[in-house]
């Protein structure tokens, strides 16, 4: 049977915009305020086909949320001292409150130099090292913005994931790692699969909770998937199918939807909530720097 509307379905898309209308007033108490406006600073180097429309999308719900847009589009051949220059700038700029650098960079850049040379208050993917410690130790940081948006879908659902076997199949830095934090964090038993796994079909088959970020397109197939199981899908893959361009996710959606209790579509899911999550993270970077009175995620959704 191919679901397309159905109760199974965790709609990404209109959460993501009820979250982005949330940090509209909450900026907007801000700017009124502090008398200053947030400003989010993305760096993109090179021509990354992927990366540009990412890019182009952040920028226009940056604006949209009414905090300034600040672009910085660097050739493919810059060289790493310059990026860190520009990296410097935007650190001492009183008008950025988040950077960004879009990944991946080209090979001749050293990304977690890069990545550390953010100032951690401004780090809004939540890559900087003191971020990631953080995060891991239980402490307040800032969260990358793809498993931030998982969870709060996750969360959403079920709020203590005690009991629960949770697993992520993908160990990236931007994804895997922070998710299984973040379900940590929820009380869940975590487990991280990989390329290197056994058996991997065997393990998704224990999930209640299953988190697909490996890059391949449909590689879960419907009966890897336990009954009940709530499948978040973060693959964003574009594949020719019958002459045409269209993106699928790491999940074989047509046949998972049929076990799981809830799936996240693609697109639609996942993919707003990523960017709903960089504007949450400008929001607690801008309340932090501009002196007013934090807020918390709990103000947000509370
Ligand atoms: N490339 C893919 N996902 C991300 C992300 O969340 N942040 C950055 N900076 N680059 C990415």
């Amino acid at each position: 049977m191919v679901y397309r509307m159905n109760e199974k379905i965790i709609d990404g898309k209109k959460v993501s915009a009820e979250i982005r209308e949330k940090i509209k007033k909450f900026g907007d108490i801000l700017i009124k305020e502090s008398n200053r406006t947030p400003g989010l600073a993305v760096v993109l180097v090179g021509e990354n086909p992927a990366s540009r429309v990412y890019v182009k999308n952040k920028i226009e719900k940056t604006k949209e949320v009414g905090f300034n847009s600040i672009e910085h589009r660097l050739d493919e051949n810059v060289s790493e001292e310059e990026l860190l220059s520009v990296v410097n700038k935007l650190n001492d700029d009183d008008e950025v409150q988040g950077i960004l650098v879009q990944l991946p960079l080209p090979k001749h850049i050293n990304a977690d130099l890069v990545l550390d040379t953010i100032k951690p208050v401004k780090d809004v993917d939540g890559f900087h090292a003191e971020n990631v410690g953080k995060l891991w130790s239980g402490l307040n940081s800032l969260v990358p913005c793809t498993p931030l948006g998982c969870s709060i879908l996750l969360k959403k659902l079920n709020p203590d994931l005690s009991g629960k076997n949770a697993v992520i199949i993908g160990r990236s830095n931007i994804v895997g790692k922070p998710m299984a934090a973040l379900l940590l964090g929820m009380n869940a038993t975590v487990t991280i699969a990989h390329s290197r796994t056994k058996n991997i079909e065997e393990l998704v088959k224990s999930a209640d909770i299953l988190v697909a970020a490996v890059g391949i397109p449909e590689m879960v197939k419907g009966n890897w998937v336990k009954k009940g199981a709530v499948v978040i899908d973060v693959g964003i893959n574009r594949i020719d199918r019958d002459g045409k361009k269209i993106l699928v996710g790491d999940v074989d959606y047509d046949e998972c939807i049929e076990n799981s209790s809830k799936i996240t579509p693609v697109p639609g899911g996942v993919g707003p909530m990523t960017i709903a999550c960089l504007l949450l993270n400008t929001l607690f970077t801008s309340y932090e720097q501009f002196g007013v009175a934090p807020i918390k995620l709990s103000d947000i959704f509370e």
